[in-house]
């Protein structure tokens, strides 16, 4: 077996902070921002195992679905919050630190492939605890941090978004 690489060092020795903080801690913030960053790339990673694994007569449907939305969780949420964490001179986590920083982790998943109502409802458990973690942060950078702010706003909208999508694949699913 090869020897595993040392992990990249992505938190500096000290953050940097810009004028407009008001009464935040930095350091909570960054810690708030590396558990969402890392749970987008969970989030990510969910939606494309659902999008790969489902069969079944919907499946196809579904599996676009499930693509479209692990493409916001990476290619929006992700980006928005590194950004952020770069005003903070803080880079990416190496990628054994993902589920250790995560707050939402993920939900345990489905074994069978064609219980296409069980993988909705573990992704309406990833948004649910999503939307509750991005209302928490939301609350402590509120007037106070307001760049970390709007983005966390941005985001909450398209989680409600999403639960609400899933929700409703579900009760057609079941009707
Ligand atoms: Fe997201
Ligand atoms: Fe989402």
């Amino acid at each position: 077996m090869t020897e595993e690489p040392p992990k990249y060092k992505y938190m500096p020795e000290e953050l940097w902070v810009t004028p407009d903080l008001k009464g935040v801690d930095p350091k909570k913030v960054v810690e708030y921002l590396l558990a969402a960053l890392s749970d987008e790339i969970l989030a990510f990673h969910q939606y494309m195992l659902t999008a790969y694994a489902v069969k079944g007569p919907y499946s196809e449907e579904i599996s676009e679905i499930f693509m479209k939305i692990a493409e916001d969780e990476l290619n929006d949420h992700f980006k928005k919050l590194a950004g952020r964490l770069q005003d903070y001179n803080v880079d990416i986590p190496d990628f054994r630190d993902f589920w250790s920083l995560s707050r939402c982790k993920q939900p345990k998943l489905p074994e069978d492939p064609y219980d296409i109502d069980a993988w909705l409802e573990a992704a309406i458990e990833a948004e649910e605890c999503a939307i509750k973690f991005y209302r928490e942060i939301y609350d402590y950078v509120r007037d106070r941090d307001v760049r970390t702010e709007e983005i966390i706003e941005h985001i909450l909208s398209d989680e409600i978004e999403h639960y609400t999508l899933f929700k409703n694949l579900l009760a057609k699913s079941k009707s």
